[in-house]
């Protein structure tokens, strides 16, 4: 079949843009009704979408004040949305760093059978400082050590999703056995972490393993990507270095033994889309304009692992000087690297800096017509960048619904998108294989699509 384009939609806030919350045009509803989780799932499942993702930090920001950014707990919100829909993929982030194993390998695993294959996992280390003082920590855990823990949480996670057989249950009323203890093993686990003894105390769930998704940047982050994720999300300002992520991260997958084509390379998209450039432009400006340059200063300082920018001028040209070395960085260290590209690029001013900032916190932003955007997609997606977008509309659900009705035709007539789910799990819409398990593989393989 011809490669096709794979679609997620990122919910945040009432958009992607810093300001959206503001706008007149966004959703009414409260950011902590389901209603409008339900809505934009179901917009996105109309639009056939592979999926829907919802982000996650685990501590207040600090510029609650001037920013909408409260949201409910992803994994709940799942549930919810499992119930309210019927083909799309649900992704739900959740900390390495700051949960057990076996309370998310249940959770993933439930939100798996309730969805009947459609659960996924966003695979974080939690940069945030201030999360680490929630947890009883002193201050934040380095980036060394969040990956080393992570790398552990996936080997139990991953032995406690297999250790049910797929056909362990039996439920026979007639016999009396419930389940074939024998294709129920425990983990025995005992690591530099973590003692878990398993087995998990829920049947294999319809995926075999919930799908994987990560978006680590920096060296160790990548290869934790090529060793788990199914899907990674990248943040990229310009093609180019789209292009050396994923050429770098299919090669690391193939030296992990795994084929470079069952991990999707997803990076984020903010398309203002319009029926002319220059009404799409003017849009952009609009929404600009509602933005709080010091909303934005803090968030360059929680970035840069809380450094005080508070004396930069905000119309001086920015120097690479004007920031702290990407290296000391125990936060997102590859945001910052973004960040520092562009600066070294475009000279741009803290104010110009800020504004684009604003638009997708660093993703790749773009305002035009939908043939515009399309021939972008097309250009990532042939050239080396993308195997689809994680989009990211500014406004909710106003581009959302342009991007679907204008955009996504335009894919479809050229034969890049899907104008029908084929298949039911999210596994198979992004075409990976099934996971084998300690247990007869053959057994599974056969066992896992029908059900
Ligand atoms: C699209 C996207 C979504 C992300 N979502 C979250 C999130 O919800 N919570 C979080 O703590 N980190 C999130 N991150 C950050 C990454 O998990 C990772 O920590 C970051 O990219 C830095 O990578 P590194 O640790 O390899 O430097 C996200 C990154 C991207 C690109």
């Amino acid at each position: 079949m011809k490669r096709q384009l794979h679609l997620n939609l990122f919910f945040h806030s009432r958009g992607h843009h810093e300001a959206s919350w503001r706008h007149p045009d966004t959703s009414p509803y409260a950011l902590t009704d389901i209603r409008y989780y339900q809505d934009l799932a179901q917009r996105a499942e109309a639009a056939k979408f592979d999926s829907v993702f919802l982000a996650d930090q685990l501590a207040l920001g600090e510029d609650v004040a001037q920013a909408a950014r409260t949201w409910l707990e992803p994994i709940t919100v799942l549930a919810a949305l499992a119930v309210s829909t019927r083909h799309i993929g649900l992704i739900a982030t959740a900390s390495t760093t700051y949960t057990e194993p076996f309370n998310l390998a249940r959770q993933f695993a439930s939100i798996d059978h309730i969805s009947n294959g459609r659960a996924a996992w966003n695979i974080v280390t939690s940069w945030l400082a201030t999360a680490a003082r929630n947890f009883g920590g002193a201050g934040q855990v380095t980036h060394d050590d969040r990956y080393a823990r992570g790398e552990e949480f996936m080997a139990v996670v991953k032995a406690l999703w297999d250790s049910w057989a797929a056909d362990a249950v039996l439920d026979d009323r007639a016999s009396g056995l419930y389940a074939d203890s024998g294709g129920i093993q425990p983990i025995d686990h005992r690591g530099d972490f973590y003692r878990v003894a398993g087995p998990l105390n829920m049947p294999r769930c319809p995926q075999g393993r919930p799908v994987l998704v990560q978006a680590g940047s920096s060296d160790t982050g990548r290869r934790f990507a090529a060793r788990h994720a199914d899907a990674v999300f990248t943040a990229h300002m310009e093609k180019a270095t789209a292009q050396e992520f994923y050429a770098d991260l299919k090669s690391l997958a193939r030296a992990e033994g795994r084929d470079p084509g069952h991990v999707l390379i997803l990076p984020g998209l903010s398309p203002m889309i319009a029926a002319t450039a220059a009404e799409a432009q003017r849009l952009a400006r609009e929404v600009n304009e509602l933005t709080d340059a010091e909303v934005g200063r803090k968030r360059l300082s929680n970035r840069f692992g809380g450094h005080d920018f508070s004396d930069l001028p905000l119309d001086r040209p920015l120097r690479p000087e004007d920031f702290p070395d990407p290296a000391t960085v125990q936060a997102a260290r590859s945001r910052t690297e973004v960040i520092l590209n562009l600066v070294r690029r475009d000279q741009p001013t803290l104010r110009q800096l800020l504004g684009y900032l604003a638009g997708a916190r660093g993703h790749y932003v773009i305002a035009g017509t939908p043939e515009q955007i399309a021939d972008l997609m097309a250009d990532w997606f042939n050239d080396g960048a993308a195997d689809g977008f994680n989009v990211m509309p500014p406004l909710f659900p106003q581009q959302l619904e342009t991007f679907a009705g204008e955009v996504i035709p335009i894919l479809q007539r050229r034969g890049l998108f899907r104008t029908e789910y084929e298949g039911t799990t999210l596994r198979e819409h992004y075409g990976l294989d099934w996971p084998q398990s300690r247990f007869d593989a053959a057994v599974w393989a056969s066992a896992a699509p029908g059900r």
